[in-house]
């Protein structure tokens, strides 16, 4: 017998991403996110490729999400090769009423951004911990490493502090899945979470922040909650 002990937060993600694979209808191109919730959504979505002989594509958002998709039998499509993807399901790491998110703790938010501006629906599945009354970072922030002592200047200048993400098992710098570098930016503040998305991203050698605000109107968050999912947005 096969014994497994899932915490509570682990349970959480589960009923969260398996209740978004039921959003994947035959046919669709699904956008994968990543990230250890997103990983129950695939397990489930496999599960239903498997049972009910569901086609479907999915345009993955990192190398450990296609590892994830490959281990799995999930087909696979490049993105270059879709004219759109109907949904995309994406984890987050904090998420406020207005459904504007923060993401990047894996790193994975340059290509997560693209996927999701790509997507014609965006469903974000988490635990109740992803849930707070405002944004309060750490923003993460992929830089291309030319620019990093000139970025570190310019967020300086923002108020806040700035460590260089390290590696595990690796030392030195964080190196992403496109060849940069991560910061974290712990701001004093964020007020106005689209102001600073948008300030940020505009200092030269920033590739993009991990503040999502621009895709409130096509998302749907999923929480895990004890008694069942939780549906937030449309
Ligand atoms: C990766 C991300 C993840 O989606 C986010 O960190 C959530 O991960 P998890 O579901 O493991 O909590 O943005 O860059």
């Amino acid at each position: 017998m096969n014994i497994t002990a899932i915490s509570t937060q682990d349970l959480a993600k589960k009923k969260a991403g398996y209740k978004a694979a039921e959003y994947i209808k035959d046919g669709m191109t699904i956008g994968l996110g990543t990230g250890s919730t997103v990983a129950y959504m695939m397990t489930r979505l496999k599960e239903r490729i498997t049972d009910e002989g569901l086609s479907v594509f999915g345009v993955t958002t990192s190398i450990q999400t296609t590892m994830r998709a490959v281990n799995l039998g999930i087909p696979l499509i490049g993105l270059e090769q879709v004219e759109k993807i109907d949904l995309t399901v994406d984890g987050a790491d904090q998420i406020d009423p207005e459904l504007r998110l923060i993401k990047g703790r894996g790193a994975a938010h340059v290509r997560e951004r693209i996927i999701a501006d790509a997507s014609a629906r965006l469903i974000i599945v988490a635990d109740p911990s992803k849930i707070c009354p405002h944004l309060t970072g750490p923003i993460p922030i992929e830089i291309i490493p030319f620019s990093l002592s000139h970025v570190i200047c310019r967020l300086m200048e923002l108020d806040g502090t700035v460590t260089v993400r390290e590696g595990v098992k690796k030392d030195g710098p964080v190196i992403s899945d496109n060849g940069n570098i991560v910061l974290d930016f712990f701001p004093d503040d964020i007020p106005d979470p689209s102001g600073m998305e948008t300030t940020i991203n505009m200092i030269p050698g920033v590739v993009s922040c991990g503040i999502f605000t621009e895709f409130t109107d096509k998302t749907t968050v999923i929480i895990g909650e004890q008694d069942g999912p939780r549906i937030i947005g449309s």
